[in-house]
């Protein structure tokens, strides 16, 4: 059995900001997850002596991080893998190689982003550290988001998994492969709250829920960190602080109007988390915050980051979003815009060139004081200090290491990866797993598919390409003349002939595979989805294959939550397979063929409709909540359509029959013990995700409708009943009041173990009244 269970705080009821953000952080199997990593590096009175003999304009070189450049540029290997540098001929390359290295010669360089080629790199390291004139290192960093050599599930995907150990151990794979390729940092984790499918980002985050977002952050960290400094590790960059998964309509970069309150209540607590695991960078998000773009904005990066939640590492701007002040109509002009991102705390300027433009007349002109350049130079020493730079700035630049291909354990470690992310939405009548010896159709254009099968943010050469779903039926059966295959339509658009195609394919068979969804395309950055449905060529497929009368498996890959309609929405049998990465078609085949029970739970809420956007489990209780019929005046809902989910948060399926007992809830000192039986009824055995979920029945600030606050994997044989036992703290009953002050919970209480939002029968307890 792993467990992700909650142990009760000390005894103590006076809890205060920081630990309320932290709350989740308090459980044992998260502190270990956490690992012995430092908040923030010691001051070093040697790094402090080096900034006080730099000049200014060496200073500002420490605070730039430019686009890596290659020798090698021209040659297409390497430029595809850094999309920032325009086409170029082999003596263009060199010129700007050359330019480059003489920049960071002369000491104008902290920072290189999305390097590919060692040799470049080390020839980058030499100039700074052999050549320079203070010898400080160049750090080298890169998005390394889910994959580098072998790619993993996309982070939403693993989010499906609810176990965060699971996380920490396919980050600590990039890491090790990424560092191998000389990379000092990833920029991720993403720990950005996601609750607007139409957000294409949702993909790279853990989802809708703050205790989720919580320890999947935490557990990234460590997974990247590993040992800090160490040749195999990799600085975490958390991002994007903060609050850019509030986009008003899912739109990317767009602003939002957050209260202070919802902002520490939803959007902060899984960047505490981080920073608790040992987070030493954080990147400033591109939106507003209630009218002030993040990336200037004081109150954020200083008052709220540093004061309050005591991070001490650097802060970077999010690609050019110090020059983006100006198009939103902060600053005026690039030098204005560097002295409001400076004094509001962001620390280095990414690509825009704008820092080490403007940082010396600035300071001249007394618009910046030495003390914050000073600050936030110290800062990215200390920071590089930590990544074990000065120490030995060669230690990830190994060209025999960068050629090693991943240990074979990645591999096993993404199939194992994407089984646990696969969630079995319905299964009516027990259509799966498929019973040996069908004949199976497989229709839809994600059957043959392998260039959608790794999702957003895989920029680099993986070792192998992705098996697809039909090559990874074709290994699994016993006989794969059993299979044929139909793609029917285009991702986004109709095959001449494609459906009578598929039609005829679904006739000589006796069940349908329909493979369906979005491109890789529709997710990630600057692809937010104005409606979150399948596509409607494939939509027009999934209609005619239901009108075969063969009994349909419908196997969707995305990367958010979808608006399911017609025939996919009715198929008896539902798989949200993601974007599963290297071991896409072995995994999906490893759980349709039931070779294993799928194990995976929603990490975001499937809508009945777009419109319903932003929908999620947690939304605070309305004066006029519905009572579930579509057709009720005056109540909470939209017209025609009932207020319930097409799946709720935390819903997935087992190939077991999972039956859960009352809940039970009695005080405990100052928390609140809740617990319930766990059945197995089925004949195969399962891993079941209790959950637990709790309201405060009466606050002066509107609660959540439910909040999870734990949830354990139990795992259970045919027939085994186990019980599901949760530790409920203070900090867990506690909320804010309107002035972002911590309040205790008091009164009553709802507790629900069920094994998904929205479902179950609650206890009803009066917690008391703090003392
Ligand atoms: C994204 C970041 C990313 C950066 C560097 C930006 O557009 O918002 O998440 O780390 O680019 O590639």
């Amino acid at each position: 059995m792993s467990s992700q269970t909650t142990s009760l705080l000390p005894a103590s009821a006076v809890i205060d900001r920081r630990q309320f953000l932290a709350a989740a952080l308090v459980t044992g199997a998260v502190s270990a997850l956490a690992g012995p990593l430092e908040a923030a590096p010691a001051p070093d009175a040697a790094l402090d002596a080096l900034v006080a003999r730099m000049t200014v304009a060496e200073k500002a070189g420490q605070l730039h991080m430019e686009a890596a450049l290659s020798y090698r540029q021209a040659e297409p290997a390497v430029a595809q893998f850094n999309p920032f540098v325009p086409p170029v001929t082999p003596q263009q390359a060199r010129a700007q190689f050359a330019e480059q290295l003489a920049r960071i010669r002369a000491g104008g360089v902290g920072w290189i982003m999305t390097p590919m080629d060692v040799e470049s790199m080390i020839l980058g390291q030499k100039a700074a550290v052999q050549q320079s004139r203070l010898k400080i290192p160049v750090l080298f960093a890169a998005d390394i988001i889910h994959s580098d050599r072998t790619v993993f599930p996309v982070p939403l995907a693993e989010a499906a998994s609810f176990d965060p150990d699971l996380a920490r151990r396919t980050a600590r794979a990039c890491a090790v492969e990424a560092s191998a390729r000389g990379l000092d940092a990833a920029f991720a984790p993403m720990v950005d709250v996601g609750r607007d499918q139409r957000w294409g980002r949702v993909v790279e985050g853990a989802g809708e829920d703050v205790l989720l977002a919580r320890l999947f952050a935490a557990a990234r960290v460590a997974g990247f960190q590993g040992k800090l400094g160490a040749a195999d590790s990799l600085l975490a960059c958390v991002k994007h602080f903060a609050a850019y998964g509030a986009g008003e309509s899912g739109l990317d970069y767009q602003g939002n109007a957050l209260s202070e309150r919802v902002l520490h209540e939803v959007y902060l607590p899984p960047f505490q988390a981080a920073f608790d695991a040992g987070a030493l960078l954080v990147m400033a998000a591109f939106n507003t915050v209630d009218g002030v773009p993040a990336t200037g904005n004081r109150h954020l990066l200083t008052e709220i980051l540093r004061d309050q939640m005591g991070f001490g590492g650097a802060v970077i701007s999010d690609f050019r979003s110090e020059e983006e002040l100006i198009a939103h109509g902060q600053a005026e002009d690039g030098a204005d815009a560097v002295r409001l991102a400076l004094n509001a705390g962001c620390d280095v300027g990414m690509v825009s060139g704008l820092f080490p433009l403007h940082i010396p007349a600035l300071v001249a002109q007394g618009a910046i004081s030495l003390a914050t350049l000073d600050r936030a130079v110290g800062r990215v020493l200390r920071v590089k200090q930590a990544a074990g730079l000065f120490a030995d700035p060669f230690r990830r630049l190994d060209p025999a290491r960068s050629r090693r291909p991943a240990p074979p354990a990645h591999r096993e470690l993404a199939r194992e990866a994407a089984i646990k992310s696969i969630v079995l939405l319905r299964n009516e009548g027990g259509l799966l797993p498929l019973r040996a010896g069908p004949r199976i159709a497989l229709v839809g254009p994600f059957g043959p598919d392998a260039d959608n099968c790794h999702g957003p943010w895989s920029t680099f050469t993986p070792d192998a390409p992705p098996v697809s779903l039909e090559q990874g039926l074709r290994a699994a059966l016993p006989d794969p003349a059993l299979l044929t295959v139909a793609p029917g339509c285009a991702i986004d658009a109709a095959l001449p002939g494609g459906i009578e195609a598929a039609r005829a394919t679904a006739q000589n068979a006796d069940v349908v595979i329909l493979a369906l969804g979005e491109s890789q395309r529709m997710s990630g950055e600057s692809s937010s989805r104005v409606d979150i449905v399948i596509p409607p060529a494939q939509q027009a497929l999934a209609e005619a294959m239901a009108a075969t009368g063969k009994p349909l498996v419908v196997v969707l890959r995305h990367g958010r939550a979808l608006a399911l309609k017609g025939a996919v929405r009715e198929a008896p049998a539902l798989l949200a397979g993601w974007f599963l990465g290297t071991e896409t078609g072995h995994a999906l085949a490893a759980v349709l063929l039931g070779k294993v029970s799928p194990s995976g739970r929603l990490p975001v809420t499937f809508p009945q409709a777009t419109g319903q956007e932003p929908y999620y489990y947690a939304r605070e209780s309305s004066g006029r909540p519905a009572s579930g019929a579509p057709d009720e005046l005056f109540k909470s809902h939209f017209i025609g359509l009932s207020d319930a989910p097409l799946y709720p948060f935390g819903h997935g399926l087992t190939y077991g029959d999972v039956r859960y007992g009352p809940v039970q809830a009695a005080r405990a000192g100052e928390g609140v013990v809740v617990s319930a039986s766990v059945t197995n009824a089925g004949s195969r055995a399962v891993e079941e995700v209790a959950q637990c979920y709790l309201h405060d029945v009466a606050s002066e600030v509107v609660q959540p409708v439910q909040k999870l606050v734990a949830f354990e994997k139990l795992a259970l044989a045919p027939g085994e009943t186990r019980t599901a036992r949760f530790a409920i703290t203070p900090a867990m009953l506690a909320h804010l009041d309107q002035a972002c002050h911590v309040v205790a919970g008091s009164g009553a209480f709802d507790f629900w173990i069920a094994p998904a939002a929205r479902t179950g029968t609650p206890a009803r307890i009066d917690v008391g009244r703090p003392t």
